[in-house]
């Protein structure tokens, strides 16, 4: 049987990325610098498995039941305390609705905001699996450049004039303002107000997805872009993936009580609603405060991570190569000297080195740098980094002097 011919456009237009393809090396014999995983030995196991115990003894009716497809009440609500006390954000529990991760949430946003030919501004690169949800949708992306300081703001306001000139109206913005995926800049104060009032003027929607500021390991924390939006124009993600357990699969948006409603419409015809279960274990994890113990707990295993990544790149990469240093997150971003291309990088790393990442290619919509890639610090453990980084910068020389230079 052939499906191929029974397929949606739309299926068609989101069809698998090659970046998946990289998730399979996490686990075998490969160091992997690839996906975004967290470090499994830092889930809290043993703390969960008291709290699901509880959580079945006290409550099953309702945690093995149906619930609102805008979330349980008490998970809002902490989700609400949560964001006002970490991200100054004034939000209540009328403001949360909560989601499958956040990837769910990128995929409603689509839903509510994307018709086929709209225009989307985004980073250039961005997060893949927002593209994937996205190109689903039919989008024109607009790519912004990004450099140490987030999102070239300037450029995007170049971009908007442009466009505007031509007759196109961009709608929504997409950003990773703190500890980008992939790059892991962040975006200062400054930049962030300028933002708030270039979409003021262009009449823009703001999604800000923010998996990462719960992960950031030095500096004060630049405010979210939701705390300064004065006219309701953001709408903000997150999730407890990166500090609790992505197998928890809980996310959420803040944004004002219409866009949740329609977001909670859109919901509905996808999910009916998130897993009761799990959001009583993560309502009753913020309660107990385990999950800002966690969030401790990962950022200095973090912080000590991304040292000894930035470490092993200073001692062992070879002149031209320069790489991102992120205060916070998952990643660094590593352009390599011109004319070497990290997908051919890759085949060399793995083949004879075993060490994997993702080619930068993937990331991008428009313009795509071939001599980038993102490197992952937080699942492998530190010798591997150090042991990892030390492989591929052999592979790099291979490429860059024709012969091997072990
Ligand atoms: C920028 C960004 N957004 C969203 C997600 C998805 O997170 P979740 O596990 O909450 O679906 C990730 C995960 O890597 C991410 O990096």
């Amino acid at each position: 049987m052939m499906w191929e011919r029974f397929l949606s456009e739309r299926a068609r237009l989101a069809a698998p990325s090659a970046v998946r393809e990289l998730f399979r090396w996490a686990g075998s014999d490969v160091i992997s610098f690839s996906g975004g995983m967290p470090d499994p030995a830092t889930f809290p196991a043993e703390e969960l498995l008291e709290i699901i115990s509880d959580v079945l003894r006290e409550r099953p009716q309702s945690a093995l039941q149906y619930s609102l497809t805008e979330g349980i009440y008490e998970l809002r609500d902490e989700i609400a305390r949560l964001s006002r006390a970490h991200a100054g954000i004034n939000a209540g529990p009328e403001n949360v609705l909560v989601t499958v991760g956040s990837q769910e949430a990128i995929e409603l946003v689509a839903r509510l905001f994307i018709d086929p030919g709209d225009a989307v501004a985004v980073e250039n690169p961005t997060y893949v699996a927002a593209l994937q949800s996205w190109r689903a949708y039919a989008p024109r992306f607009v790519g912004v450049p990004l450099d140490e300081r987030g999102m070239a703001v300037e450029a995007l306001e170049e971009r908007l004039r442009r466009l505007r000139a031509e007759g196109i109206r961009v709608k929504l913005v997409y950003t990773i303002p703190t500890a980008h995926n992939p790059c892991g800049v962040t975006m200062p104060l400054e930049r962030r107000k300028r933002l708030l009032e270039i979409a003021d003027e262009y009449d823009l929607v703001i999604v800000e997805d923010d998996p990462y500021s719960y992960l950031l390991f030095e500096g004060p924390a630049e405010p979210p872009l939701k705390s300064l939006d004065r006219s309701g124009r953001v709408i903000y993600l997150s999730t407890v993936s990166k500090f609790l357990a992505p197998g928890l699969r809980i996310g959420w948006v803040v944004a004002s009580e219409e866009v949740i409603s329609w977001l909670a419409a859109a919901k509905q015809a996808l999910s009916l609603c998130t897993p009761s279960l799990m959001q009583y274990v993560v309502a009753e994890s913020l309660r107990r405060g385990l999950a800002l113990r966690q969030i401790e707990r990962v950022r200095e295993l973090y912080r000590r991570k991304r040292d000894a990544m930035l470490a092993a790149l200073r001692d062992y990469m070879p002149d031209g190569t320069s790489w991102t240093r992120p205060r916070g997150g998952m990643f660094v971003w590593v352009t390599v000297p011109r004319g070497v291309d990290t997908r051919r990088l890759l085949d060399v790393s793995l083949r004879r080195y075993r060490v994997a990442f993702t080619p930068g290619h993937y990331f991008f919509v428009e313009s795509p740098a071939s001599s980038t890639m993102r490197l992952n610090f937080t699942y492998p453990s530190v010798e591997q980094i150090e042991g990892g980084v030390r492989w591929l910068s052999l592979a790099l020389r291979e490429l860059i002097e024709g012969a091997p230079n072990v």
